[in-house]
């Protein structure tokens, strides 16, 4: 009896698929190394919810780390991004132990102090009395020490990680924009790296906040192909010495649809139905075709609680889509079959957008994210 290796809403160890994302992310990360400047492109991986950003931000930090470099992570959403990432400078630069530290610790402990400039709380700062730092000039500061910090304790450099970083509160992503640009500009022997992750919304939540950030480098994360969700089923079995039939395979890639949430959950689902399986078993045909039913009733529980959260509005335009095609759809389609022009659509498309339940796969085109979506839409209203 073995613990499933199936991972349904927590990060993927294995991450087929995603091979030249992590070779890109290992080759801007052994230039750095290697020259001990910065990689200037702020890195920024986009894709629906459940496709795998996380995960993949996950092995980039170990990557990091096993390549002897200083990582900072930060999810964005819960306080304002700005502060958080200058916490986390603080408490690299704090960590190190030796005497030039000491320096740096000083200079950025009094930057704390004007934080108040970053959480744009200017009455509070006019009472404190000190002297006003714009808010990307002390995150720039903060990077300048921790990167500097890291080098003096026998590090590589420093990479900062940054997950849903659509969440973050609009002064934080303009400080943090403003802050990258300048040390592009001024900072070349610094070996610092980002690598950052969001919806598919976040190029226009950046842009909104800092214009110059559309030439950000933004890198969509799509579905597996059959075969990489293959290897996603596999490997995880394999590496404890089970293995899936054939037929098994087959019947779970097709509920899976690539989606590697799915993946996960049909690989779960048939762990359980196998009865946790000792090394040298094997998931059968039967054993696949009893976790599909599992999985549907999961899948709906999934969708379930995906539509208690959208608003009237919201869900008139599923509703659209969903009786359009389960594919991707043209704006000007979605708004016709509502009676409405594409403009009259724009908030709920960017609620939508921003909960993660569609996504624009391309200028002027709008699709669901989780495979099967749509269908599931038309049979709970009978469209
Ligand atoms: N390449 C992959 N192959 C197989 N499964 C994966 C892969 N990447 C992620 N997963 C699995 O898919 C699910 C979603 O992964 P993850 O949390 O990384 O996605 P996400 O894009 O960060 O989602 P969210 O937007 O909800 O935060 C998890 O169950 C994870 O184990
Ligand atoms: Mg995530």
């Amino acid at each position: 009896m073995q613990m499933s290796p199936y991972t349904p809403g927590t990060i993927a160890e294995e991450i087929p698929g995603r091979e030249s994302q992590l070779s890109l992310i290992s080759q801007r990360l052994e230039r750095v190394a290697q020259l001990g400047e910065m990689n200037k492109q702020f890195e920024i991986f986009v894709g629906p919810r459940g496709v795998g950003k996380t995960s993949l931000l996950r092995k980039a930090e170990k990557l990091a780390k096993q390549r002897q470099f200083e990582t900072i992570w930060v999810t964005a959403g819960n306080s304002e991004l700005a502060a958080a990432l200058i916490d986390e400078c603080y408490r690299t630069v704090e960590a190190t132990s030796n005497k030039l530290a000491s320096a740096l610790k000083s200079s950025l402990q009094r930057m704390k102090i004007t934080l108040p400039v970053v959480t744009l709380d200017l009455q509070q700062h006019e009472q404190s009395n000190l002297p006003t730092q714009p808010a990307e000039r002390v995150l720039e500061a903060a990077f300048k020490a921790a990167t500097d910090a890291a080098l003096q304790s026998g590090k590589k450099g420093l990479v900062v990680f940054i997950d849903e970083l659509q969440q973050a509160d609009k002064a934080s992503l303009t400080a943090l924009a403003f802050a990258w640009q300048h040390l592009q500009a001024e900072a070349d022997h610094l070996p610092l790296a980002i690598f950052t992750a969001g919806l598919g919304n976040t190029r226009d939540v950046l842009t909104d906040s800092a214009s110059f950030a559309e030439r950000f480098s933004y890198r969509h994360l799509a579905n597996l192909s059959p075969q990489e969700s293959k290897l996603a089923l596999i490997l995880p079995a394999g590496k404890l010495g089970v293995k899936w039939h054939t037929e098994a395979l087959k019947t779970a890639l097709e509920f899976a649809a690539g989606y590697p949430h799915f993946l996960q959950l049909i690989g779960d689902c048939a762990w359980e139905v196998a009865g946790d399986p000792d090394a040298d078993e094997e998931i059968t045909a039967v054993q696949a075709a009893a976790a599909g039913e599992l999985f549907k009733s999961k899948r709906t529980e999934f969708f379930a609680s995906r539509l208690a959260k959208t608003t009237e509005k919201e869900l008139e335009l599923l509703q659209a889509m969903a009786t359009l095609q389960e594919r991707k759809l043209r704006r000007a389609d979605i708004a016709k079959a509502l009676g409405v022009s594409t403009t009259d659509i724009s908030a709920q498309r960017a609620s939508l957008l921003s909960k993660g339940l569609i996504e624009a796969p391309e200028y002027g085109y709008l699709q669901f994210t989780a495979p099967g979506f749509g269908k599931y839409i038309r049979e709970v209203y009978a469209l």
